[in-house]
């Protein structure tokens, strides 16, 4: 298949299937159960941060298994806003970043996509000066940038910030970045991947203490590694990084995407189906596993990568508490409010890493559900039942949350807010529909003629 170049105005072309989201929703006829198979995914997380790292690389990087989002596209967007060229073809991804020509980050583009801001590490080691706009406020909560700034601070860069825009440069050393010991307040994993990036190619050792452990940063750091630099304990508190002079051409494939495949565990165990999912890396899903086996859901290795999960007889209740990897992941939170809305008995959820990540829960009531919130803590007392009705994602993980919620309720769900679950979810409602699943994309002016029809009374009650 002939590759397509990406421009600026274009973007990643070929990221249509089932993206033109903005204006259309998806209806679910729930009850059905889900039999076969699901291919998972390249992880949104780790193709994000690794195409900003390509960043740093002097030759070019052949990234395999990314997956098709609109988050992936935007980042494409960004690097080439920056003079990068990409070339894409089916899930493998080709950048040269070769000639960077601009240190400045389109506004338009780093404002709508967080990750876009940790190229800010990259930009910064090849070029001495990066000017990246701040990502702004999101649904979940503030997020600032705080430790990725501190970070860089502590490598040698000034740093300002005004009107909206990090301005950052690195003076004297020829606009080298140096190597320092850092220590983070929180394990944040964007300031500990932006800072991983940064310190490849600066002069000297940097150490990274109470670094993030997720599955991601260590991707981005073997795929690092790939390209030349050296990077010992990612995965782990403490990552030391040897800074180089130049990084080298590099092929890659990107780990599976771990809440892709939890999502969809939590899809079969809320519909009582078996079936396989692959590839995952099983180790990456430990805790979420433990807590679907604590709910009574029964999940076996079926081979190598490959995950089946087997009908679930009764759903149990049990306790979340969202932390930092190796901990529950948050981004695993919206959905498993969705199973715990239907387990038999009283369940906690407490969001400790992000401030507002519970709006999903009054979507779930509307559902049926019945939860009470209370500042980061969730009470769910379990239903035995949901009813499908009109319902409204509010971010990517929440709309994914409805959606499963959707498989499972009796009757019609019609789950609006897609613009946020294609950023992060390769072509979900295709994936369910090869499993079994009743569910159809259409536009908001069909769903909407669908319901003012329901609306009216049937031809038998007009007496
Ligand atoms: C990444 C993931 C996101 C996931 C999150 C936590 C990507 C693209 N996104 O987001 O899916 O939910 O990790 O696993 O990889 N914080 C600060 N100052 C900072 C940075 C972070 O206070 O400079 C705070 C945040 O506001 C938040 C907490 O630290 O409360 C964790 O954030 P962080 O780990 O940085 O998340 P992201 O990297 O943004």
């Amino acid at each position: 298949m002939e590759g397509s170049l990406i421009n600026p105005s274009s973007g990643l072309t070929d990221v249509k299937t089932s993206l033109e989201a903005d204006s259309s929703v998806l209806q679910i006829w729930g009850g059905h159960s889900l039999q076969g198979h699901v291919e998972i995914s390249g992880a949104k997380n780790s193709a994000l941060v690794i195409m900003a790292g390509a960043l740093l690389c002097s030759g070019d990087c052949h990234i395999r298994n990314v997956p098709k989002l609109a988050d992936v596209k935007k980042m494409g967007q960004v690097l080439s806003a920056l003079g990068v060229r990409l070339e894409q073809n089916g899930d493998t991804l080709d950048i040269d970043a070769r000639e960077i020509t601009t240190s400045k980050a389109p506004y338009e583009l780093v404002t709508q996509l967080r990750a876009s801001f940790f190229a800010i590490g990259p930009i910064l080691a090849r070029l001495g000066v990066a000017q990246m706009p701040l990502p702004g406020g999101c649904a979940i909560g503030a997020r600032p940038v705080d430790l990725h700034v501190r970070g860089l601070q502590a490598m040698g860069a000034e740093v300002q910030i005004e009107h909206g825009i990090c301005n950052a440069y690195v003076p004297g050393s020829g606009g080298r970045l140096q190597g320092a010991k850092i220590y983070l307040d929180s394990p944040s994993v964007g300031a500990t991947e932006t800072l991983m990036m940064a310190a490849t190619l600066a002069d000297g050792e940097t150490i990274l203490e109470n670094a993030a452990r997720e599955p991601e940063v260590v991707d981005l750091a073997n795929f690092c590694i790939a390209m030349g630099a050296k990077i010992e304990g990612a995965g782990t508190s403490t990552i030391t990084i040897q800074g180089v002079l130049k990084l080298h051409s590099v092929d890659y494939s990107i780990i599976p995407d771990r809440i892709e495949a939890g999502t969809f565990l939590i899809a079969g165990a809320i519909t009582r189906s078996e079936f396989i999912l692959s590839p995952v890396i099983p180790d990456h899903l430990t805790p979420v596993i433990a807590k679907l086996r604590e709910m009574g859901v029964r999940i076996v290795e079926d081979g190598h990568n490959c995950l089946r999960i087997l009908k679930t007889e009764k759903l149990l209740p049990a306790d979340i508490e969202t932390l930092p990897h190796p901990g529950f992941p948050t981004d695993m939170q919206a959905p498993f409010m969705s199973l715990l809305a239907m387990a038999d008995g009283d369940s906690l959820i407490n969001e400790s890493v992000f401030e507002n990540r519970l709006r999903h829960a009054s979507e779930l009531n509307r559902l049926g559900a019945d939860i009470r919130v209370k500042r980061n803590t969730a009470f769910v007392r379990g239903v035995q039942m949901l009813s499908g009705a009109p319902v409204l994602g509010t971010d990517l993980r929440a709309s994914a949350a409805l959606v499963v919620a959707g498989l499972a309720a009796e009757g019609k769900t019609t789950v609006q807010g897609l613009q946020f679950l294609d950023r992060g979810y390769d072509r979900m409602d295709l994936k369910l529909q090869q499993l079994g699943a009743k569910i159809l994309r259409v536009t908001q002016v069909e769903a909407d003629a669908e319901y003012g029809l329901s609306l009216l009374p049937s031809e038998a009650s007009i007496s």
